[in-house]
């Protein structure tokens, strides 16, 4: 990759983009950031956009399009059945993943449902090197477990290890032996693994897991959504790859892969999912459910627009220029929160700048949601919509009981290419106030709490009454500044 250095030394992310659609935003008073807080029961999923300066919810759904993913939109081939659009995007799925099979769904859960319906059932155990949340939830619904085998390092919210969301090769094999490789239906490897900070494996990492499964005749499926981001990591960080180009990577992961799926909100720009595989035994069995709860074959639940614009953004995916701009962003905005002694994974990852609430508001039990107060906190503080990934985002045991979740972490997503510069150092400044503030940070408790998925719909209210008290704060360092 050529890497533009600065005459001053400076180190800047530099855009290898122009923008020519904007969308205007507005800051509301932060007064009224508290109440439109309040009524979306401290819960940042709660909130309307409107209210929102900067959205760092997520990247799902919301990365910027590009010109040429717009212009193939108009192109869209409108039929329920037979649509060119499909067969342009199988085509493209042929030709980056070298997969003879696609299965189109209407987002990456949709994909875990049927994966999940057609190969967990009552005593299956999946292992992954980390579950994702709705990944997790489809294979509990049908019965199985999710054994994550993930190793020391990728808990460690500071570290200098530079593939986090490596499997830990004899944990895997462990895990199979004690259950059994009949009752393991396949393993799961998820690139730029979400929930523990956008954290990539290693290409030898998923050859290893190869090995096993092959040692154990069991299935190996690459969750892809986040794809992006993992194949910049392999191709910077892995001893062996910088002379790789993106698309000889992407084929080298999926050549090891029985099953890709993907969340379409993710990888390719757009909105949408998918499956594929060359086992023609998995696609049938996988068939019959697109149809049964997608759609028909031919655009399993997606308009036949964003079909277009997933087959434009998968190809945009191949630049590299594309896919690091991401991670760049990332890794400034998490250089200078750290030079403020803020609490961030390190090394930066994928997906956003996840900060460590464990220790940046430590004085808050896990039981009284600590990233989550922090996500709250910094609404009020700046208008800065993130999202909790801690023990909001668990469920409870069978019993009842608060599963603490390993990390608390508050991430701020960096969606590609929608964010200035400005807007970046706007949110580093808000979070380094928060910072110096942290004390006044309280906890929350559920006021309504959802069985499944809880922190989408879940309303919680501010334990005390730490939130004026915020207010007040800002309003004397801040006067009459938004
Ligand atoms: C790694 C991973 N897998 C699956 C999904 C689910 O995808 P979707 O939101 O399109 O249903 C996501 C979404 O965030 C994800 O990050």
């Amino acid at each position: 990759m050529s890497e533009v250095r600065f005459f001053t030394g400076e180190t800047v992310p530099l855009e290898m983009h122009k923008v020519r659609i904007v969308q205007k935003l507005d800051l509301l008073p932060v007064e009224e950031r508290l109440k439109a807080m309040r009524e979306a029961g401290n819960n940042t999923f709660l909130l309307k956009n409107r209210d929102v300066f900067m959205d760092m919810l997520t990247d799902s759904g919301v990365n910027a399009m590009s010109d040429r993913q717009l212009a193939a939109m108009m192109t869209a081939d409108d039929s329920y059945a037979g649509s060119e659009t499909f067969y342009r995007l199988e085509a493209k799925i042929r030709e980056i993943f070298g997969m003879k099979y696609f299965l189109p769904a209407h987002q990456g859960r949709a994909c875990e449902n049927i994966l999940a319906k057609v190969y967990v059932k009552k005593g299956s155990v999946v292992p992954m090197n980390y579950h994702f949340t709705t990944t997790k939830s489809h294979i509990t619904l049908n019965g199985g477990r999710v054994e994550e085998v993930y190793i020391p390092e990728a808990l460690k919210a500071e570290s200098s290890y530079p593939f986090k969301g490596n499997a830990d090769i004899g944990r895997l094999e462990e895990v199979i032996k004690e259950n059994g490789p009949e009752n393991v239906p396949f393993v799961r490897m998820e690139a730029g693994t979400n929930l523990i900070g956008g954290q990539p494996f290693s290409l030898e990492n998923l050859r290893q897991v190869r090995r096993v499964c092959d040692k154990y005749g069991i299935k190996l499926v690459l969750d892809a959504s986040l794809l992006a981001d993992n194949l910049y990591f392999i191709k910077t960080r892995e001893h062996g790859c910088s002379s790789m180009s993106i698309r000889e990577i992407t084929r080298a992961m999926a050549d090891l892969s029985d099953i890709i799926y993907f969340s379409a909100r993710k990888l390719g720009c757009a909105r949408g999912g998918g499956i594929c595989t060359n086992d023609k035994a998995a696609a049938d069995a996988m068939k019959e459910l697109v149809t049964l709860y997608e759609g028909f074959l031919t655009y399993g639940g997606m308009s036949v627009r964003e079909m277009e614009a997933i087959a434009v953004g998968l190809d945009e995916t191949m630049d590299e220029n594309m896919i690091n701009q991401g991670p760049i962003f990332i890794a400034y905005m998490v250089d200078e929160l750290r030079k403020k002694g803020i609490p961030v994974v390190t090394p930066a990852g994928g997906l956003g700048c996840h900060i460590d609430a464990m220790e940046f508001v430590d004085h808050i039990p896990q039981d009284q949601y600590p990233a989550g107060a922090l996500a709250a906190a910094l609404y009020i503080a700046g208008g800065i919509r993130g999202m909790e990934r801690g023990t909001l985002s668990e469920q409870r045991d069978e019993d009842g009981n608060e599963v603490l979740s390993n990390m608390e972490l508050l991430r701020l997503a960096l969606p590609r290419r929608v964010f200035t510069m400005s807007q970046v150092k706007y949110a580093v400044d808000r979070i380094v106030w928060l910072y110096e503030n942290r004390h006044m940070i309280g906890g929350l408790a559920f006021v309504e709490e959802p069985k499944v998925l809880r922190f989408f719909f879940g309303r919680l209210e501010a334990i005390g009454d730490w939130q004026e008290k915020l207010v007040r704060k800002f309003r004397q360092d801040f006067g009459d500044s938004l």
